[in-house]
Order: structure tokens, then sequence, then C-alpha cells
């Protein structure tokens, strides 16, 4: 009796506990249901995974794209270009030899850390016969390019805004140089980027000489790290007027003396950072509130419109022209463009001096742009073979393949018309200029 008494309260208990069991368990689910419901849980367990596997297997698609892109680039590369090993061969000649042996002398000695980078200074051929325009060549990269190009025998023509600074350095240039060989074949003329009507008055003044140009250097730009937004008198946001609409105004004025010169070279000192970067052709100075203006959107965007409109200029260039149009990455560099970045950024720069290059390090991919022999031939093959981009050379001096997006022709043609717009040029400037006629710019008076 005691025992039937005892296995029935056990059973209650046990009901009485499964129903708690069950209670929790309830609420349990619709806790988990709302939770469900209202998202979170949704968003983490199913959106999100979805959504990584969507992004991953876009990415991969887009590698794989590029990448054949890049193997067809590639396939053309090692019978017009110094191949990697031929580079290195030259860059241990030019670190074995003294600066008096080389034909171009070092400016600063190699730290040893560094020599496993190669071939630094670049040695360069002989360019005794070239006039090169070198812009922003009082600082950083551009001081670089222009020294060791006067020093390896070039007519120097140094396109700066502070025409003092320019005149003090080839003062200490010159005096460092005596006895080392003829005096620098070197120049200072006033350009200032920011105005267009600056640029037009230094094509004109250089036209008027009626001589060759052999190399543009496109090197001067700006990014105002965490600066506000600016404009150029002219109206437009200053990174795209000084990193492409300037330069663009600038190499098509100067064509008649580059067609003078031919065969004939544009080097625009570009960035990687272009692959991040979005032209809206509709909102040029980023003000529309489509996007939000930062310094990065201004300067990565102005990046990505050089090389869709350096694309197009090579391909609108015809063969006969002799001029081959480039856009080089310099690497990631020490120089004062670094100056408005936090000073704790700064010292970092400085405590990692092995994976950043110095200004002389720098130089080399447009040294090797503008110098190198079989630069014209590579041109002419990717404008023969309908490639859609303009030649795109790496920090270590390799053909390389810009971003996607630089390959989207729709964009570049109306990158094209709008900046030809935007600096005053009529859409036919190319045309005409090849012909040998008049083109007036709204900047300037006429041209040649
Ligand atoms: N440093 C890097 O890590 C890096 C990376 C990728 C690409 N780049 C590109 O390399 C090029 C050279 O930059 P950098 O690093 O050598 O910088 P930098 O030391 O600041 O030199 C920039 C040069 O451009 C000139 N400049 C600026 N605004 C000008 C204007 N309105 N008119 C005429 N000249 C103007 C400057 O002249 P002032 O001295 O008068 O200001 C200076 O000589 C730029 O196009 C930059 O975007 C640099």
């Amino acid at each position: 009796m005691e025992e039937e008494t005892l296995t029935a309260e056990e059973e209650r208990r046990r009901r009485k506990s499964a129903a708690r069991r069950r209670r929790r368990g309830e609420r349990k689910s619709q806790w988990l249901l709302r939770q469900w419901r209202g998202s979170e849980l949704m968003e983490i367990m199913v959106v999100k995974p979805v959504m990584v596997v969507v992004v991953l297997k876009k990415r991969r698609r887009e590698k794989e794209k590029v990448a054949e892109i890049g193997r067809k680039t590639d396939l053309k590369i090692p019978n017009r270009v110094k191949e990697p090993q031929e580079i290195k061969k030259l860059s241990c000649l030019a670190m074995e030899t003294t600066p008096s042996e080389s034909s171009s002398t070092p400016s600063t000695t190699v730290p040893k850390k560094k020599q496993g980078l190669g071939w630094n200074p670049l040695s360069l051929p002989p360019i005794n016969n070239l006039t090169c325009i070198v812009t922003g060549s009082t600082s950083g990269i551009g001081l670089q390019i222009a020294r060791q190009l006067a020093e390896s025998g070039a007519h120097v023509v140094m396109a700066v805004r502070n025409t003092k600074a320019a005149h003090d350095l080839i003062h200490k240039w010159q005096s460092e140089w005596t006895g080392l060989g003829l005096p620098l074949n070197i120049e200072v003329m006033e350009l200032d980027l920011l105005s267009l009507e600056s640029v037009s008055r230094f094509a004109e003044v250089w036209n008027a000489r009626m001589g060759p140009l052999h190399v543009l250097i496109n090197n001067a730009g700006i990014f105002s790290i965490r600066g506000p937004q600016k404009f150029s008198k002219d109206g437009y946001e200053e990174h795209m007027q000084v990193n492409h609409l300037a330069p663009a105004l600038l190499s098509i004025l100067l064509l008649p003396s580059l067609i003078r010169g031919s065969p004939s070279r544009i080097i625009n000192v570009n960035s990687v950072m272009h692959y991040v970067g979005f032209v809206d052709t509709e909102d040029m100075n980023v003000i529309s509130g489509k996007r939000k203006y930062t310094s990065l959107v201004g300067y990565t965007g102005s990046k990505l419109a050089q090389v869709m409109f350096s694309s197009v200029l090579h391909r609108r260039l015809p063969a006969e022209s002799g001029i081959s149009v480039l856009c080089v990455s310099p690497g990631v560099v020490q120089t004062n463009v670094a100056r408005d970045l936090p000073k704790i950024v700064q010292a970092g720069y400085h405590l990692i001096p092995y994976f950043i290059f110095n200004a002389q390090e720098g130089s080399r991919s447009a040294l090797f742009s503008a110098t190198d022999p079989q630069i014209p031939e590579y041109c002419e093959l990717l404008k023969s073979d309908d490639w859609p981009v303009c030649a795109f050379i790496s920090q270590d001096c390799r053909p390389t393949n810009p971003s996607e997006e630089a390959h989207n022709i729709d964009t570049a043609y109306e990158v094209w018309e709008k900046t030809l717009e935007m600096i005053g040029l009529p859409s036919d400037a190319i045309e005409k200029l090849i012909e040998g006629e008049e083109v007036r710019c709204r900047y300037g008076d006429r041209q040649e």
C-alpha cells in the first residue's frame, strides 16, 4: 500500500517536472522564434552566411576573370619588356658599380638591408638626346625623377608651382655634380595645376619654342588626407583637378611638341589606390550627396579617372603619332604626401622603412617607363590587340593589370567626354591636333 502511494507520488512529481520542462522548452522556442522573427538570429544564422557565400563566389569569379585578363597580358610581356630576371641582373649591375661608373649616380646610399629589393637606383640607358618635363619635381618622387633624368644627361624641365624651391634644388644638384660630368641641363617653368589657365599658359609657352618633347611625366599630385572638401578657382574638386583634369589638359595641349619628339611618351604617376576608386561622370565634384565626400573618395576617384582617360587617349592616338601613354604605380613611398597623416601613423612610417619605399625607390617605375626601349612596342601591341586599357607599370617595373573597373569601356568613354568638357576642349581635339590644326581651349589662347 505504502509502495503504491510512493509510486503515485513519484509519478505525480515526474509529470510535474515534465510539464515544467515542456513549458520551459516552449518558452525557449518561443524566444527563439521571436528572435528569428525579429530577424537578428535570422540575420546571424542565415542572411550573413548566405551573403558571405555569395560575396565569396562573386570574388572568385572576378578573380578568375582578372587572372584570365592578366594571363592574356602576361603572354605579351616576356618578349617586349624586360623580364624580372633581366631586371634583377640590371639591378645587380647597378649596385655593383660605383657612382662614377653608373650612368645615373646614386643620390643617396642604399641601406644594406634594402638591397634585397634590388635595382636601386635604376640604371638608366644613355638619354642625352631626351627632353623631359616633370611636374611636381620640388619634392618626393618627382624630385628624384627630375634629378636622375638630369644626371643621366637628359634636358629636364621642372614644371612646378614653387619656382624658388626648384631653383634652389638645381643650385644644390649642380654643386654636388661638379666634377662628375657636364653641368646638368635643367630648367624651371611655372605650372600651377590648381589653375587650368596656368596649364594652358605653360603649354602655350612650351609649344612656342617649336622644339621636341620626348617625355612628359605627370607626377604632381595631392592627397589631402582627412582634409575638408575644397574646390579650385575653376570650380572643380581639388583632387580631381590636380590629379586628373590638369594633367589631362597638359597632355593634350602638349601633343604638338610630343609629335615633334616622337617616339615620345606620356607617363602618369598613378596609384594602386585607383583599385578602390569610383567615378560618377554626373557628379565629378562629389557634391550631389549620392556619395559622402572623404579625401579618400576624392583621391581614389581622381586616380581611376586618370587611368580611364589615359586608356582612351592611348586608343585614340594613332600608331603613326608615335606617342605612348602609360600609367605607373610608384608603390607606398615615404614622401610629403603623408604630411597630413596623424603623427602616430607618420611615426609608424619611420619604424617600418623596410616595407615602404624611399622617394628614390618610388621613382623607379616612372623612370623605367620613361626610358626602357621596349615600352613603345609594348604599348603598340596592346593597342593592336584592342586591349581596353593603357599600359600600367607596377612599382617593381612590371606590366600589370589596372583595376577591373578601369576595363569598363563605357565609363571610360564617359570619363573621356566629361573630362574634355570640363577642361574646355572640343571633343575632336585629338584628331585636330594630330592633323596639325589649331585647337581652342576655354582656359587659354589659341593652341598650335
Ligand atoms: N607617396 C606615395 O605613397 C604615393 C603612392 C601612390 C601614388 N603616389 C603619387 O605620386 C605622385 C607624387 O607624389 P609624392 O608622394 O612624391 O608627393 P609629394 O612629396 O607631396 O610631391 C607632390 C608634388 O606635387 C606638387 N604639387 C602639388 N600640388 C600642385 C599644384 N597645384 N601645382 C603644381 N604642383 C603641385 C608638389 O608641389 P609643392 O611642393 O609646391 O606642394 C610636389 O612637388 C602623386 O601623383 C601621388 O599621387 C604617391
